[in-house]
């Protein structure tokens, strides 16, 4: 499996921790920068992993910027990206199950080293339960296509 991962130069340091961590747990991963802590807007990462995402060639994403709020954003205006921005496990656990999130977002600045491989963790190690919540899913499909352009 393929993880796109992306940052900001808020988020490069951990970003660079969870690479790390991905390919020690058998990942492969495919790294959209930023490649340092030199200024770099997140909407140019954040966009680059969510639209690998969305095109297939990740099967999920990770990015992170100083709070995760700007590239769950910037990635949630990708059609097909569900991002979610978790500070927990739980958080992590229930949006694969529930919201069959595809990418997961993290603030640098909000979570500790040891919290965010936790929530990696949880985030990779859990499955979308489908049933119930497909309905949800469909109903948001259909809004974004009314949006769409
Ligand atoms: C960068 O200073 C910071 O604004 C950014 O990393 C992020 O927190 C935005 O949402």
């Amino acid at each position: 499996m393929t993880i796109g991962v992306g940052s900001d130069h808020a988020g490069f340091e951990l970003k660079e921790i969870i690479k790390a961590h991905l390919v020690q747990a058998g990942y492969e991963v495919k790294d959209f920068g930023a490649y340092s802590t030199d200024k770099a807007n997140y909407v140019l990462h954040a966009t680059a992993v969510a639209e690998a995402v969305a095109s297939g060639t990740c099967a999920r994403g990770i990015i992170i910027c100083g709070t995760g709020i700007g590239v769950s954003i910037a990635a949630n205006k990708v059609p097909g990206v569900r991002a979610a921005l978790c500070s927990d496990t739980f958080s992590a656990r229930m949006t694969r199950m529930h919201n069959d999130a595809n990418v997961l977002t993290m603030g640098a600045r909000v979570v500790g080293m040891g919290l965010a491989l936790d929530i990696v963790d949880a985030f990779m190690g859990n499955a979308y339960e489908g049933g119930r919540h497909q309905e949800r899913l469909d109903e948001l499909q259909a809004l974004e296509q009314k949006y769409s352009k």
